[in-house]
């Protein structure tokens, strides 16, 4: 654990329950229902990394990989005002890359092996991990195939996380049913994709109006409990 360095994700109570903030040299997964929040603190983090340390980033640059369609740059403009930073800077900080199928989005991640070091890069955002993997293997008939492919995924990005000591963070959307288990593992409640990988595993669920909460899980390190954030006009807060 030499050199770890930590990102802020906005929510000082967030930040306590991860022990600081999000972590460098591992992965960070979000993942719970549409609509928890997993894309916002994507953003979220994709801004804060540009912070000064003394603010609770790492003067860093970020790599977005989406595989959804869904960021917004609007939403990087107004989470960048809202912390009093130049949107056009920030947003220039900012690498975006779009992952059409699973094969685009594993040759991504090998390619950042060498942008990574040039360009300053302290995280780097899959959003979403599985979904391209879900989508090309589909079915309990696919499970071991598509767990194979993710694992191996997944420590490409542990590999790159501690080769250059930066942060992580991917996102895996699972069902809203409790009650009902779909046959796979990744999509369960409680079924986090990170099972065969090292990093922090963190539980979204929706509240009331903008309220979300957020539960680690798996983690001895960190503090057992629960934190309440909310999603406002311009971004993550307490
Ligand atoms: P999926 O990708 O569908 O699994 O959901 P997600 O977990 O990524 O949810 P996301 O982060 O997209 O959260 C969506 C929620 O964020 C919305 O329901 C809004 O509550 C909030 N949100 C998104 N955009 C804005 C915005 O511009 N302003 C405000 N105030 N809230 C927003
Ligand atoms: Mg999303």
């Amino acid at each position: 654990r030499l050199n770890i360095k930590k990102i802020t994700t906005g929510s000082k109570s967030l930040d306590d329950l991860l022990g600081g903030g999000i972590e460098t040299k591992t992965i960070t997964e979000f993942y719970g229902e549409y609509g928890s929040g997993k894309t916002q603190i994507c953003h979220q983090l994709s801004v804060n990394v540009q912070l000064p340390p003394e603010r609770g980033g790492l003067s860093g640059k970020a790599v977005y990989v989406d595989t959804e369609g869904t960021f917004r740059w609007e939403r990087i403009e107004a989470m960048a005002r809202g912390l009093g930073l130049e949107p056009d800077q920030v947003m220039d900080n900012i690498f975006y890359m779009r992952a059409y199928n699973s094969d685009h989005q594993v040759s991504i991640i090998d390619d950042l092996f060498t942008f990574v070091p040039k360009n300053d890069v302290r995280l780097v955002v899959v959003d979403s991990v599985t979904s391209h993997f879900r989508a090309e293997f589909p079915g309990r008939e696919h499970l071991a195939e598509r767990q194979q492919k993710l694992n191996a995924h997944l420590h490409q990005l542990m590999r790159l996380a501690e080769a250059f000591n930066i942060a992580v963070v991917v996102t895996n959307q699972v069902m809203a049913r409790p009650d009902v288990f779909y046959g796979d593992p990744t999509t369960a409640v409680g079924g986090h994709v990170l099972a065969h990988t090292p990093g922090v595993r963190v539980q979204l669920r929706r509240s009331k109006g903008n309220k979300r909460i957020a539960r680690v899980v798996d983690a001895p390190h960190l503090p057992e409990g629960e934190a309440v954030f909310v999603i406002t006009e311009e971004g993550i807060r307490d």
